[in-house]
């Protein structure tokens, strides 16, 4: 049985698009899936329904994360957690890639399956193909009582409350912050230190507030939106934590604005993409505060040298880029997580101004449920 949610959360409150909505609720939304579930006594976090005890925790020797569009793209992210944090070898594949080929399913890998709907078809067919083979697989997702999350053996409720826009805004972030969740629960079993432990804790609770810091800014990201919307194809790129979150700005401004987009790890861009690069092709550059800072700074000036507009999302104004949007800074692992919302933004306000359907964007389903 699906559980069905009030009738009062698909009211627009005011809104014009459901989208618009969902991306002002993020910070009410992430506060949601953190309630109850963080344990100040020991720097970790109480996940319910994971069903994995400590012993079972510490014998996992790989994760493996499958998923579907921008759920794939949280798992990366959440991959990355999971290696950052827990230390275990993690990996994030499109399901319905890996359900084509066969894969090797090993005993000690933690398979976790990856769903807002809960019914995407690729996704729940991998689930299945896995538990046949005997394998353990988690569910992150969001709509309780879904396919998805019946066939798992346990799992993470990612909390984001009802979706309808059929590109997903709210439930990306709340998906990443649950994988927060469990990379921490993972980290702290394992080796995880108290204070780092703690560190975590204190970046995930200033998300909320950061959050709306970000949309506050709205207007701002609103007057870009109107300077890229007649751009006829945007490059988006970052490296490592910021990768994933230029492969998700690129398929947002895909899906509701029909400019094409590609995302690059920056790294990448010497090998190829950069033969792209003019006047006339936008860059929109992912540029964390962290270790690979002065390397995504030399990306910058490779672009500027070939006269390509460049807006970056960064801690502090870029100078080689035309305009920066900046994101307060939190914990380098969590910074991810902020980074992507001023990008839903803009690929709202660009769909804006080109007079796009946002809530019903063309050929898009809000689940795929056929193969
Ligand atoms: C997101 O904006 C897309 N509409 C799409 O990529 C979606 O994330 C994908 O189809 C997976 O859906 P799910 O999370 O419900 O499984």
């Amino acid at each position: 049985t699906t559980v069905e949610w009030e009738a009062e959360s698909y009211d627009m409150g005011g809104h014009d698009t459901y989208m618009h909505k969902e991306i002002s609720e993020q910070a009410d939304a992430v506060d949601r899936v953190l309630r109850g579930r963080i344990d100040d006594r020991f720097s970790t976090v109480h996940l319910g329904g994971l069903n994995l005890d400590a012993r079972e925790a510490r014998g996992v020797r790989r994760v493996k994360i499958l998923g579907c569009g921008t759920s794939y793209h949280a798992g990366l992210i959440g991959a990355q957690l999971i290696e950052e944090l827990a230390r275990i070898p993690a990996d994030a594949e499109p399901a319905s890639e890996f359900r084509y080929r066969n894969p090797v399913v090993d005993p000690d890998t933690l398979y976790v399956a990856v769903s807002q709907s809960g019914e995407t078809y690729d996704v729940l067919a991998a689930v299945q193909e896995l538990k046949r083979k005997g394998a353990r697989v988690l569910g992150v997702v969001n709509v309780v009582g879904s396919a998805i999350a019946r066939e798992t053996d346990g799992g993470v409720y990612v909390h984001a409350g009802p979706e309808v826009c059929v590109v997903s805004t709210k439930c990306f972030t709340n998906t990443v912050v649950s994988f927060a969740l469990l990379a921490l629960h993972l980290g702290r079993i394992r080796d995880l230190s108290v204070a780092d432990g703690k560190r975590i804790i204190e970046g995930l609770r200033k998300l909320p507030a950061q959050i709306s810091e970000i949309l506050a800014t709205e207007d701002d990201i609103a007057k870009l939106a109107q300077e890229y919307a007649g751009a006829g194809s945007m490059m988006f790129i970052g490296r490592v934590r910021g990768y994933p979150v230029a492969l998700e700005a690129s398929l947002k401004l895909k899906e509701i604005s029909y400019i094409h987009a590609e995302a690059y790890p920056a790294s990448e861009l010497k090998h190829g993409p950069l033969a792209l690069i003019e006047p006339a092709l936008p860059t929109v550059a992912i540029v964390p505060d962290d270790e690979l800072l002065e390397k995504n700074r030399a990306a910058l000036e490779e672009i500027k040298a070939r006269s390509g507009p460049i807006l970056a999302v960064a801690h502090a104004p870029q100078e080689k880029a035309d305009h920066t949007i900046v994101v307060p800074k939190n914990e380098t692992e969590l910074d991810s997580i902020l980074m992507g919302i001023p990008l839903q933004l803009l690929a709202y306000h660009t769909a804006l101004a080109l007079g796009r359907d946002i809530d019903k964007p063309r050929n898009l389903a809000k689940s795929v449920t056929v193969e």
